[in-house]
């Protein structure tokens, strides 16, 4: 019998590589997950292109057709349960999500977040950790919240800054880890091995790593 697969909305508002990485393992059945919704707030997000290419249902609600953001994300809602949504995944969506979200969807959205949380939360953080000297930086899935990328974290991957890195150049690296840990979090989700215990998320089954990185690395004595 075939495996029953978790039905994932993705919720895009730019280019949409995370929204890639993860129709990619999705037809290839790296995890066992089905997208049955693609959803952008931009008219123009090159993610609802992917969703077109890949031949997945999408659509645009666009939040400048609405007064607030609980109207907005009323009607949200409303297209993922019509979808029988049962896991949100936030991929580059830039809208704060509101309560009647959280309580629709109650630890069922998770974000990915182009910082080693809770370093950098917001915006431009690339920027941020490059400007602030950090020798790491990284990417964070975590479950949503009411706060800004606060939610409890499920996976991490950790990058290290160079001397000579640019915003892109950072940007690059950091994102190449997105496209691993994003699929791996929802792989994880779908084998029910993710339990929130208060502000920690154990994971079960996990292999242990007491790897160390150091950043520039130790010289051989
Ligand atoms: C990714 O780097 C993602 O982590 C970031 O937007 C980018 C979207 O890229 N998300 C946030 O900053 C959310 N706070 P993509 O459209 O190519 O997946």
């Amino acid at each position: 019998m075939a495996k029953k697969k978790l039905r994932l909305a993705v919720l895009a508002s730019g280019g949409g590589t995370n929204l890639q990485s993860i129709i990619d393992q999705c037809q290839s059945e790296q995890i066992d997950a089905e997208i049955v919704l693609v959803l952008s707030n931009n008219p123009d997000a090159g993610a609802l292109a992917r969703a077109e290419d890949a031949e997945l249902p999408h659509c645009c609600i666009n939040h400048r057709d609405f007064a607030d953001r609980e109207t907005f994300d009323q009607q949200v809602i409303a297209a993922l349960q019509e979808a029988g949504v049962e896991l949100v995944v936030l991929a580059g969506f830039m809208r704060i999500i509101s309560k009647v979200f959280l309580v629709a969807f109650p630890h069922r959205i998770i974000n990915i977040h182009p910082s080693l949380l809770p370093a950098f939360p917001g915006l431009h953080v690339q920027k941020k950790a490059l400007e602030y000297g950090a020798r790491f930086s990284g990417c964070t899935v975590h479950f949503v919240d009411d706060g800004v990328d606060s939610g409890p974290i499920i996976l991490q991957a950790a990058v290290p800054i160079l001397d000579d890195d640019t915003e892109d150049s950072l940007s690059e690296r950091i994102l190449q880890q997105e496209h691993k840990i994003y699929p791996q979090a929802i792989q994880l989700i779908a084998e029910n091995r993710v339990r929130i215990e208060g502000r920690r998320v154990k994971i079960l089954g996990a292999e242990k790593s007491t790897n160390t990185l150091i950043n520039p690395p130790l010289r051989a004595l």
